[in-house]
């Protein structure tokens, strides 16, 4: 058969997102770490407003504007240190491609997001990955990552899978060390304690971008919003890059409603941080290491006589969905995601009734 595309695209590995089942289906959803309560009600009337007032003719502000100039005041910065993207997917897809030139390096701690090995590989230029093991502790190896070199060194903080927040002087040395732009990928930042953002300090480094999305603590996964934040000068050469409209005129409304409402997002954030606590206690109650998580879910080894791959399709069979990754690093760990309450209860049923039948 005639091969129409470059031949590297034969080769890629795509990503693998988690198990998304059909919409409807009776499923305890803990494998993608969204957020198990719903968006802010105040979302609904802008929807409505927009399609009455018959605004969806027009195109959408390029800029999500408005969208911009809410965060900014929210988090005392200027709008124009802000791009926003569809998702925070986008975001990040958008920096590797305006700085992975031909056969240039991208360092990762490993594991973390799986997505940043495969920004690398899809620029399909000899572009190459890095990856340096995180410790036994799974902690981030500070000794290693100091003495790298690349062209941009990318880890999600809090960490992913793992849940855990490396310290914040740590990780300033390291981005003001770096030769290379350092991404730091807060998807999970909102369930930490407050001001472990490094938002504060994008100004400072030069070779800093934070991503932030509205899929985790917005619950607004569905939606596809996210941002990037940044001195202006990076903004905005990343913005030479990106499509003109890459965010729907609704996307940008439902987001504006969901960042004002700060009592809200605080009160389910609090929900979440009490059902982690919760499940953790359980959990521990039950022999499982779990490692201590500044996010929405949990990284827990089994005890020792349970094979994790085995209790995660027992779950499954069950109709409860969690994560397991087979690398080195992560085959005896199991990733859940912090659900509702009733969904937690449902869970630690279930391992129990697992446990008993060993
Ligand atoms: C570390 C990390 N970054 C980014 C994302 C993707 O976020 P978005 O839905 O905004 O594309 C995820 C999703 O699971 C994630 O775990």
């Amino acid at each position: 058969m005639k091969k129409y595309f470059q031949s590297e695209l034969y080769k890629l590995d795509p990503y693998i997102p988690g198990e998304q089942p059909g919409l409807g289906k009776k499923i305890v959803k803990l494998n993608t770490n969204e957020n198990p309560y719903p968006p802010t009600p105040k979302i609904n009337a802008v929807v409505s407003s927009i399609i009455k007032k018959g605004l969806l003719k027009r195109y959408p502000n390029p800029t999500s504007e408005e969208l911009r100039k809410t965060i900014a005041k929210q988090n005392g910065i200027s709008k124009d240190m802000i791009l926003i993207t569809n998702g925070s997917d986008e975001g990040l897809s958008l920096l590797f491609r305006a700085i992975l030139a031909p056969k240039s390096k991208v360092v990762i701690p490993y594991p973390t997001y799986s997505l940043y090995p495969i920004l690398t590989s899809i620029e399909m230029n000899g572009s190459t990955i890095e990856k340096i093991p995180l410790l036994e502790n799974l902690h981030f190896d500070f000794q290693k990552l100091k003495k790298s070199k690349g062209d941009i060194l990318a880890f999600a903080s809090p960490n992913a899978p793992t849940g855990i927040l490396e310290d914040e002087n740590e990780l300033l040395y390291l981005i003001s060390h770096f030769n290379g732009m350092v991404l730091c990928d807060e998807a999970y930042i909102d369930f930490a304690p407050p001001g472990s953002s490094l938002i504060q300090f994008v100004k400072r480094y030069p070779n800093l971008i934070v991503s932030r999305t509205f899929s985790k603590s917005y619950s607004l996964a569905g939606l596809r919003v996210g941002y990037l934040v940044s001195n202006e000068d990076n903004i905005s050469l990343l913005n030479k890059i990106k499509d003109s409209y890459n965010l729907g005129m609704i996307e940008e409304s439902i987001a504006i409603e969901a960042v004002k409402d700060k009592k809200y997002l605080d009160k389910i954030i609090r929900m979440i941080l009490k059902s982690r606590e919760h499940l953790s206690i359980e959990l521990s109650n039950m022999l499982f290491t779990v490692i201590k998580s500044d996010t929405n879910f949990l990284f827990v080894k089994p005890p020792q006589n349970i094979n994790p791959i085995e209790l995660f399709e027992y779950l499954k069979k069950k109709y409860i969905y969690i994560r397991y990754f087979k690398d080195d690093i992560c085959k005896s760990y199991l990733r859940i995601t912090i659900g509702s309450q009733k969904e937690n209860k449902i869970l630690i049923k279930e391992i129990k009734s697992y446990l008993l039948k060993r």
